[in-house]
């Protein structure tokens, strides 16, 4: 099934976010020591690729996403030989690495942002950014309203009295993309990486590195529409720094990078964008090969916002020829064992809906038998699919960190109104019935960066592990047959005829998948066998909130 050179079409991919996968030296931080042990953890369950969240040389101020040098490997993750050597292990055992590239902007303890500090007004240095006078006065006013993602205004002013742009946290400077050292930066950073082995990159805030330099007041509730979109007339305006036109150039500068190797390196973008439409730009031929499909992580569970999202997001790739991607979470958004379990189970950044949701009741029991289902769902549907460290274990979103150990800077920059991401990013229980749960080596020096809760002793790798109705023999067992069965991966898939409120699709030549979302037990299409079901079957019917993959005539 997995074509060597086109494998991203089909692959399943685990996103590792290293500061929570494992820690090997004992100071409560995860490091590349514990992922190389962890390493046939990840070829068990049977995964094609492991994504790294940001392991380079950084602050920490926003995880890891403010990247003080794109050449190396932070301290407290290991080395560069190291990652070398990880590198080759994984390879050994037929993982493919995909790093995270973060363009948009570096970390204010980037060099060049401290020589820009120091260059001053007018220099060659201050380009690299978006250095502006500000109004008022005494300049005393940011430049324009831009607010940042992480709440607050999205300028900073320094001390000779300019302001510079982030639009994520203040130790997140933007880069000037109009700047073409910025670009050859960049794409020497990709070789610098791809010479090392690495297999692909995730492209971090993808479609937000252009920039219109007039830097004008932005009503973030105006319509706006891409330049080459926009009606002569309209009132809608080109976004002042999300999805502008020019953006394009860069991945296909990068696709150029990305093809002169053998084999060629794989482009992947986050992207979050409204319009589908122009979504699917990035991924024509000669630009990224694939993005995350948040619109399927978002959608609320009922079979209608399923069965749209689905079409929609096929409807889009097609012309292009991209393969459509799954993913249910990653380290930015609610768990979704615990989202599933909630009476709102849709996902959105929005803060306000971030901190209603937050803390609101969860059936959790739900939330998990939800969870089985829609990766049995994602697992069947065309195309590749990502697993976030700790999914295949059931975890679900911890609520309860106190406020001083939050460390998500979404938390500080809106007062607490946004709780933030840290509950999604608790260090991972590997063994064990108390905290570290494994995740720390025996007589670890510090505690988890974030507290463990005591429940997850349940839901350890180690308890989960032989037994068959945990979601971690699901997650394996689901893996074994999507790599055994040509029917899944990349491909086509069309709907089949069943019951109101149940998906159910047929993947040639004899593979079905069925997604009971109604409150009834519904029969399920006539087949040869149950090749793996999310729950139990009630007298050969399919129960509310599960999946079956069938083998059919
Ligand atoms: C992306 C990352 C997120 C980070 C932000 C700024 O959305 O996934 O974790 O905070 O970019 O780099």
């Amino acid at each position: 099934m997995f074509n060597e050179t086109r494998w991203w079409r089909s692959a399943t991919i685990y996103q590792v976010y290293p500061r929570s996968f494992a820690d090997g030296n004992g100071d409560g931080v995860g490091d590349l020591a514990g992922i190389r042990a962890h390493l046939p953890y990840l070829r068990d369950l049977g995964v094609d690729a492991i994504w790294f969240s940001p392991w380079y040389p950084s602050p920490m101020a926003d995880a890891g996403y403010d990247v003080a040098d794109y050449r190396d490997i932070d301290p407290a993750f290991g080395t560069l030989t190291e990652a070398a050597t990880l590198i080759e292990e994984a390879h050994t055992l037929d993982l493919r690495i995909i790093i995270d590239v973060v363009p948009n902007h570096c970390s204010d303890a980037h060099p060049w942002f401290r020589e820009a500090l120091a260059a001053g007004s007018g220099s060659a240095a201050r380009d690299l950014f978006w250095f502006r006078d500000g109004r008022g006065e005494d300049g005393e006013l940011p430049p324009n309203n831009w607010m940042s993602i992480f709440g607050g205004p999205a300028w900073t002013r320094v001390a000779d009295g300019q302001w510079y742009l982030h639009l994520f946290a203040p130790e997140q400077p933007d880069f000037n993309w109009a700047n073409p050292k910025v670009r050859e930066e960049f794409e020497d950073i990709l070789r610098f990486w791809f010479d090392r082995g690495v297999d692909g990159v995730r492209i971090d805030s993808a479609a937000l590195c252009m920039k219109d330099p007039a830097l004008l007041d932005f009503d973030p509730d105006a319509p706006t529409a891409p330049a080459t979109l926009a009606e002569p007339g309209s009132a809608a305006q080109p976004h002042p720094y999300s999805d502008r036109d020019e953006t394009h150039e860069i991945y296909r500068d990068w696709r150029r990078v990305a093809d002169s190797y053998d084999p060629p390196r794989v482009l992947i973008g986050e992207i979050w964008l409204p319009d589908t439409e122009r979504f699917i730009q990035y991924l024509r031929p000669d630009e990224l090969h694939t993005a995350f499909n948040f619109d399927f992580l978002a959608a609320p569970w009922d079979a209608t916002s399923f069965h749209t999202t689905i079409d929609a997001t096929l409807a889009a790739h097609a012309p292009v020829s991209a393969p459509a991607t799954w993913v249910l979470s990653n380290h930015d958004v609610f768990r979704h064992v615990t989202r599933y379990g909630r009476a709102d189970t849709s996902f959105s950044h929005d803060h306000e809906h971030r901190r209603r949701q937050t803390g609101a009741p969860t059936d959790f029991a739900l939330g998990t038998r939800r969870a089985r289902a829609a990766v049995l769902l994602g697992l069947a549907l065309p195309g590749s699919a990502y697993v976030y460290q700790g999914e295949e274990l059931g975890l679900g979103e911890v609520e309860d960190i106190p406020d001083e150990q939050r460390q998500d800077p979404l938390f500080a920059r809106t007062n607490g109104a946004n709780p933030g991401r840290d509950g999604c990013r608790v260090p991972l229980p590997w063994s064990g019935d108390a905290s570290p749960f494994g995740f720390s080596p025996p007589g670890a020096g510090a505690p988890p960066w974030l507290p463990q809760p005591l429940s997850w002793r349940t839901l350890t790798a180690e308890v989960q592990k032989g037994d068959p109705g945990s979601m971690l023999e699901l997650y394996r067992e689901a893996l074994r047959v999507r790599h055994s069965e040509p029917a899944l991966g990349d491909g086509t898939m069309r709907w089949l005829d069943a019951p109101a409120e149940v998906l159910a699709f047929y993947r040639g030549p004899s593979f079905a998948c069925v997604l009971n979302m109604s409150s009834a037990d519904v029969p399920l299409p006539t087949h040869d066998s149950v090749l793996l079901a999310s729950g139990p079957l009630v007298d050969g019917l399919l129960p509310p909130d599960s999946a079956v993959w069938l083998r059919i005539p």
